[in-house]
């Protein structure tokens, strides 16, 4: 597996891939890799010639008070399941490369990253928005992989990318998770024994509102209120919010119907999950 750091190494890189003929998948992630990563990986390999897997955490994306500094940080070992993979690049690019003295452009986008998460955390997914782009920029990909558990993230990329014509495909892939539920997340690392129990209050309450959906409950005040009702139960995970929403404008729905998506946040100490499901 050929690793490289240099930005200007990667763009020559690609441009003579491309120029081959090869069709580029790319996977970017901020590393403290899990087998959710690892199936998109796996899904990029199936669909492209060569796989470009980036790591960066992506301090642009932090709130002042977050956890950019212990965000879990593993290049040895996330170097290894790459390379078991069998992905064809690896990306590391430094934050001093990505963002320069005097960097100062950021990419918004409107509405779409204001409601659900984009308010407990104000910034965050223009961090996102931002970084995606240039990691688009730099690799050059036909098509880039990403989790459907980031599902406000995924939304908000397929805009910009619409709304910036950028010519990359994004392929959104089903949220993986552990045997009792819980959706892989790199901060499942952060759980202690009892929160990791806890934990598994997120799932269940969206799978108790998607076993009333297909039984014909429509109402979303319902399927909240029955959502709601079982985090009660478990009051060591503070519930942050339920959005019931259209999938594309993230606009509150009354009535869900098939296709409307069902996200929240959770907090466990110090904690923070987010899962979804598609009904
Ligand atoms: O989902 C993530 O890990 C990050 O938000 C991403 C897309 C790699 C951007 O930093």
């Amino acid at each position: 597996m050929k690793i490289i750091e240099d930005i200007i190494e990667m763009q020559r890189y690609v441009t003579q891939l491309r120029w081959e003929g090869k069709i580029i998948g790319f996977v970017p992630t901020m590393g403290a890799l899990h087998k959710g990563h690892l199936s998109l990986m796996e899904h990029a390999k199936n669909e492209s010639d060569h796989v470009v897997v980036s790591i960066f955490v992506n301090p642009a994306q932090f709130g002042p008070k977050e956890d950019y500094k212990e965000y879990p940080r593993d290049m040895e070992g996330d170097t290894e399941k790459i390379a078991y993979v069998g992905v064809d690049t690896l990306f590391t690019p430094s934050v001093s490369a990505i963002y320069p003295e005097g960097y100062r452009t950021y990419i918004e986008v409107k509405d779409l990253s204001d409601v659900m998460c984009g308010r407990a955390r104000p910034g965050h997914l223009r961090g996102v928005a931002t970084v995606v782009l240039k990691l688009f920029n730099i690799v050059k990909p036909h098509k880039a992989f990403f989790g459907q558990k980031d599902f406000q993230q995924t939304v908000i990329i397929k805009k910009m990318v619409e709304d910036l014509n950028s010519d990359v495909d994004v392929v959104v892939l089903p949220t993986v998770r552990e045997e009792d539920g819980l959706a892989m997340s790199s901060r499942n690392q952060y759980l202690g024994p009892e929160e990791r129990k806890s934990a598994t209050v997120l799932y269940r309450s969206l799978e108790e509102a998607r076993l009333l959906f297909n039984k014909g409950e429509r109402s979303a005040e319902l399927l909240r209120y029955t959502i709601i009702k079982i985090f009660k139960s478990e009051p060591s995970v503070l519930l942050e919010y339920v959005a019931i929403v259209n999938p594309k404008t993230l606009e509150e729905v009354k009535e869900a119907e098939e296709g409307t998506v069902i996200a929240l946040a959770a907090r466990i100490g110090k904690t923070r999950l987010i899962d979804n499901i598609v009904l």
